[in-house]
């Protein structure tokens, strides 16, 4: 089992933006937290994070010639602009979860459309780090 994380926008800033909303452990923590928990279950795990569009773009297209199992991506403000992501999750026919740190359903009206939702087989909000376990749960049928 192989699985790409993807990780959006200000996401590397986790830690330092927002704590109030988005907790005070550091980007680096969770790409730990992901880690270690792939490890224990023998899963292959590649976590990317970029800050453009395009690049989350090719990204997805690459996890299509790397055989990847399925995506899970935190897409961030792309969540609520990106056509281009959605097309891509579209184009590479590969299962894909979105994850959010916060509980975008109780935030801003703008929060309240994602772009990528009817491409994803699920989307998980409102749990923090443990969203991402979540979704690796998911493809591991757990
Ligand atoms: C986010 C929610 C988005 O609305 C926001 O733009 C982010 C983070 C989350 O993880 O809660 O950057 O995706």
């Amino acid at each position: 089992m192989k699985l790409l994380v993807l990780n959006g926008p200000n996401l590397n800033f986790i830690g330092i933006r927002e704590p109030e909303i988005y907790g005070k452990e550091t980007y680096n923590d969770l790409c730990d937290y992901i880690k270690k928990y792939a490890e224990a279950n023998n899963i292959e795990i590649e976590i990317k994070q970029s800050n453009h569009e395009g690049y989350l773009v090719d990204f997805i297209h690459q996890a299509y010639f790397d055989k990847v199992d399925g995506i899970i991506i935190n897409p961030g403000a792309y969540t609520h602009t990106s056509i281009a992501l959605l097309d891509a999750i579209k184009s590479v026919n590969i299962k894909t979860i979105e994850v959010h740190l916060s509980d975008v359903t109780k935030r801003e009206d703008f929060r309240q459309v994602s772009y990528l939702r009817s491409a994803c087989v699920k989307s998980i909000m409102g749990k923090g780090f443990l969203g991402y376990t979540e979704a690796i749960d998911y493809f591991l049928n757990k």
